[in-house]
């Protein structure tokens, strides 16, 4: 494919039909359903998601980053079937699949990380909760510093460390209370007050804010972060669960300036689509966890579930050899330029083109517009999301993303932009 191919109006009759049934059986807060939006996806391939209604989009979003080397690669879904026909279920904990093991193995040889040990999860969340309670054992200290515009998830530890006030207000009365929030690259001085004064264990950190807007710190301010910490006696944590596995033209994105962690949370791309997730660190820190002697601390029924960690072997297997980390570089030089070119032809609404690799923001000066070009871009077969306060609109699209692909994509967004100066 080389362009969306629109069959009905967008959200088509069946799309619709679901939304219905969806407003009747899920819980409100979940999916946003509106008249324009969404669509329900039936299948995907490489970049391309095809409808219930046999629409074919356009996804520069990677389903939120996740399908780093494409939707359904034949390789991912080969594997999910060859385990599935051996041992879909293990106990994690337990008696573990063979799988687990060699995934483990697998991820430590591949991060930044000397010796590195691993704890498996389910998804971005858990692994910052593990990484949380690795620090709070290793270090003997309650507090966390993280950064204004951070995301690490939901779940109440990650989000006690996530910044945003509307998903923490509802709840405040039962957050945790252990984080504190800083600018994210402020100044060594604010760091260095910060870390004197709040009993810090653990300072947690997005090498590049995804969530909050694709925000790249400015340079030196990483390997600051790594100098104060080692100086304070603190644990770093790096949340690479959107900028690592590849997404930002290294495989992660402390590589870039070669500033190595303590504690390493990974997720979304690993698992080729399947849920699975690690926090890593070197055998020094893990050892602050006791050996086991027969109950976990820190476990969960599907931990190491095989399928995922079969998926997570093949999709590691692919970006490895068709080095996607590489073409994540390439690729989004190329995406950057042409997105450059965009802002040139519209000084007056596009303020700034950000990010790095495959992982770039196209920043707005009315969160209006940029709100207006996500839903107009659906209707006209291209899937983006907003980021940030919804004035950025991001483009995290699966690493596999030809030149055509990203031609197709500017080209609509131009004729957007066109139609509604
Ligand atoms: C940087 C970062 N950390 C953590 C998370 C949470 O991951 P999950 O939604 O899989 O729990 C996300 C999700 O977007 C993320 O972008």
């Amino acid at each position: 494919m080389t362009s969306p191919r629109l069959l009905t109006p967008i959200p088509g009759p069946k799309s619709r039909d679901l939304a219905a049934r969806l407003r009747r059986s899920e819980s409100p807060n979940v999916t946003y359903l509106a008249n324009d939006f969404p669509v329900f996806w039936e299948s995907a391939s490489a970049c391309w998601v095809t409808d219930v209604d046999g629409n074919v989009f356009l996804d520069l979003t990677a389903a939120f980053g996740v399908a780093g080397v494409g939707h359904s690669h034949p390789e991912v879904v080969a594997a999910i079937q060859h385990q599935a026909t051996r041992l879909i279920h293990g106990m994690g904990d337990v008696h573990p699949s063979d799988v687990k093991v060699s995934l483990c193995e697998r991820i430590a040889q591949r991060v930044p990380l000397p010796s590195a040990q691993v704890i498996l999860g389910l998804n971005g969340g858990d692994a910052i909760e593990a990484a949380l309670k690795t620090a709070a054992l290793a270090t003997k200290r309650r507090g966390v510093l993280a950064f204004e515009g951070g995301y690490h998830g939901l779940s109440y530890g990650a989000l006690d460390a996530t910044f945003r006030d509307d998903f923490k207000a509802p709840f405040r009365a039962q957050l945790g209370a252990f984080t504190t929030h800083r600018p994210y690259g402020c100044s060594r001085e604010q760091i260095e007050a910060a870390l004197a004064s709040h009993e810090i264990g653990a300072v947690l950190v997005e090498p590049i804010q995804g969530r909050g807007g694709i925000v790249v710190p400015p340079d030196g301010w990483l390997a600051g972060l790594r100098e104060l910490c080692t100086a304070h006696g603190a644990l770093l944590i790096f949340d690479e669960i959107f900028t690592g596995w590849g997404r930002t033209g290294d495989w992660f994105a402390c590589e870039h300036e070669e500033v190595i962690p303590d504690v390493l949370c990974i997720g979304k791309a690993m698992g080729g689509g399947l849920p699975i997730s690690a926090c890593v660190a070197g055998r020094d820190v893990m050892s602050a966890w006791p050996i086991s002697t027969g109950e976990a601390l820190h476990t969960s029924t599907f931990l190491g579930n095989p399928l995922a960690c079969a998926a997570a072997l093949a999709a590691t297997d692919v970006m490895a050899r068709e080095n996607l980390p590489m073409r994540a570089r390439e690729m989004g030089a190329y995406f950057t330029q042409q997105l450059q070119a965009l802002q040139t032809s519209y000084p007056n609404r596009i303020a700034e083109v950000r990010g790095r690799g495959l992982m770039l923001g196209l920043k707005f000066f009315s969160t209006a517009d940029s709100l207006d070009l996500v839903t107009r871009a659906l209707h006209s077969g291209l899937i983006v999301l907003p980021a940030g306060d919804g004035s950025v609109i991001e483009f995290v699209p699966p690493l596999v993303i030809t030149r055509d692909e990203i031609d197709c994509a500017v080209g609509i967004l131009n004729h957007l932009l066109q139609s509604s100066r």
